[in-house]
């Protein structure tokens, strides 16, 4: 019982230690994306604050091949605001965005709102997608048209409306690995149905769909939102 109350004690000051590196008193993130929406994006600032992007995501935001690092130009912005906020609430987890989101001057629902705009406003260039061996594109093809078209978009050009991403053009290691991560429940924000339509795919299905989508190509307009 000792044990249980230390472990308890442990994991609530750990919490209050994780908030620390986020605004004081951190509204949920609901009502902080609902607060980024409402801002008018300067695409000026979101240039500016995208210099600290570049290291990582390269200078026109598409990403690395090897697939470690997504593609996030074209993305929908609204997407980007999404992503960036479930970062800073653990809602998704990963040391190196923790990170970002908690320096670099993107703590106000403005600085978000303006760096996504200037993101979602720079052109995917699907050709340098990373991608796999082209052996199971047809499989994939397939369940994509089947399990995820109906939400992700016949072209997988997503749905920044309903926060849905545009998945064309990414690169097929990240695919697969948001694959893997939400099947051993390491990406808490991918809301059901994924983890139960991933469930009892064999591993050729899982590569066939992250290759298929690599390979999908991102449309040449820049769509918003
Ligand atoms: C130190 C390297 C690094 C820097 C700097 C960085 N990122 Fe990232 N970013 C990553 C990695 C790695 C991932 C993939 C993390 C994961 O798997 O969840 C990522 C993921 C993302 C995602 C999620 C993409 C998706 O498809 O869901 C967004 C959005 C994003 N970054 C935006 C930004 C923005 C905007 C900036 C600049 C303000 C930035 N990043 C700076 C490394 C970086
Ligand atoms: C009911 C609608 C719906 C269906 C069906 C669906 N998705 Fe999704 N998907 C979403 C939403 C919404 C998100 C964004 C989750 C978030 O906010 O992080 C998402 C996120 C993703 C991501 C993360 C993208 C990124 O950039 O990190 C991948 C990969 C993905 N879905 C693949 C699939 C695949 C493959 C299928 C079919 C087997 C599928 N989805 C079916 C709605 C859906």
């Amino acid at each position: 019982m000792k044990t249980l109350t230390c472990a308890l004690i442990g994991l609530l000051a750990a919490s209050t230690v994780r908030g620390a590196g986020a605004p004081a008193d951190p509204p949920d993130a609901r009502q902080e994306l609902r607060e980024v929406l409402r801002q008018t994006p300067s695409l000026a600032h979101g240039a500016e604050l995208f210099r600290n992007c570049v290291p990582c995501h390269g200078t026109d935001g598409n990403g690395l091949p090897q697939g470690d690092v997504p593609a996030i130009a074209q993305q929908h912005q609204r997407v980007i605001a999404k992503q960036l906020i479930d970062y800073r609430h653990a809602e998704r987890w990963d040391p190196l965005m923790e990170e970002v989101v908690a320096r670099h001057g993107l703590s106000s629902a403005r600085d978000i709102a303006d760096v996504a705009a200037y993101v979602a406003a720079q052109r995917r260039d699907g050709a340098r997608a990373g991608t796999g061996d082209g052996r199971q594109v047809e499989t994939g093809a397939r369940l994509y048209s089947r399990d995820c078209a109906g939400c992700h978009g016949a072209d997988g050009e997503g749905n920044g409306v309903t926060l849905v991403p545009r998945l064309a053009g990414q690169h097929y290691k990240y695919v697969l690995r948001q694959l893997h991560d939400t099947l051993e429940q390491r990406r808490p924000n991918m809301p059901p149905p994924h983890p139960q339509l991933f469930d009892p795919l064999q591993v050729n299905e899982l590569t066939g769909l992250a290759d298929y989508l690599a390979r999908l190509q991102p449309p040449r307009r820049v769509l918003t939102p």
